[in-house]
């Protein structure tokens, strides 16, 4: 399937901030391409099924879900999710910007479970060669962000994690961005407007 659209992603640990900053891009994208389709994902969900999926994979139950078991739902969920609305979306020429994509994976369960290498071989079977054009990833120290995550309310079955869990993510996050030059590291402990100014120069950079 030939890929006219662009897939770009926002990424970062609790409490990044990245709501803001997809509101932000999506009026950056209205600004620099009126009229353009613009398609916008989460993940995981962003499918009826997949948003199923997520729901009972998010919330803390009695039953431990087995590392494993939690790996092969997100998987599941990205399956569906490429295959029925961001390839067809980028096939005809649209936009897609999405909340969280495989970076999650690599960081979530691949450093934080120890699940590096299934990560990669499900990475290879359910997305061959298939990568966004851009990542967008809002790095914040885990305990800045667990502290603003956790003023929001009630917890999920991840934000429980310990720390130490985050801080490996982090890591992973801060690894992937260094080796890959669409990978754009937004230092998310910045005031808000220099934030905003640095995710409309990494786009302006490269998209305009
Ligand atoms: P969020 O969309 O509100 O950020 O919640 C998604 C949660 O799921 C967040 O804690 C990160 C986690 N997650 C993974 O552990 N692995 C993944 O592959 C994805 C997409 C999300």
């Amino acid at each position: 399937m030939s890929q006219t659209g662009k897939f770009i992603v926002i990424e970062g640990l609790e409490g990044a901030g990245k709501s803001s900053a997809i509101e932000r891009v999506n009026a950056w994208f209205e600004r620099h391409f009126p009229g353009q389709e613009r398609v916008n994902t989460r993940e995981p969900g962003g499918t009826p099924l997949a948003e199923e999926i997520r729901e009972i994979w998010k919330r803390p139950r009695e039953e431990p879900m087995a590392n494993m078991t939690e790996l092969l739902m997100v998987y599941a969920c990205r399956a569906q999710l490429v295959e029925t609305v961001i390839k067809p979306a980028l096939a005809r020429g649209s936009w897609v910007i999405g909340d969280r994509h495989n970076l999650s994976s690599l960081a979530y369960q691949g450093a934080g479970r120890g699940l590096s290498k299934e990560v990669e071989g499900l990475s290879e079977i359910t997305l061959g060669s298939f990568k966004p054009y851009l990542t967008l990833y809002l790095d914040i120290d885990p305990k800045v962000g667990l502290e603003r995550a956790r003023g929001r309310g009630e917890l999920d079955r991840i934000e429980l994690e310990s720390l130490d869990f985050f801080e490996r993510a982090r890591q992973n996050y801060l690894s992937h961005a260094a080796a890959d030059a669409r990978i754009c590291t937004i230092d998310a402990s910045q005031p808000m407007e220099k934030v905003q100014q640095d995710i409309e120069d990494a786009l302006a950079e490269a998209l305009l």
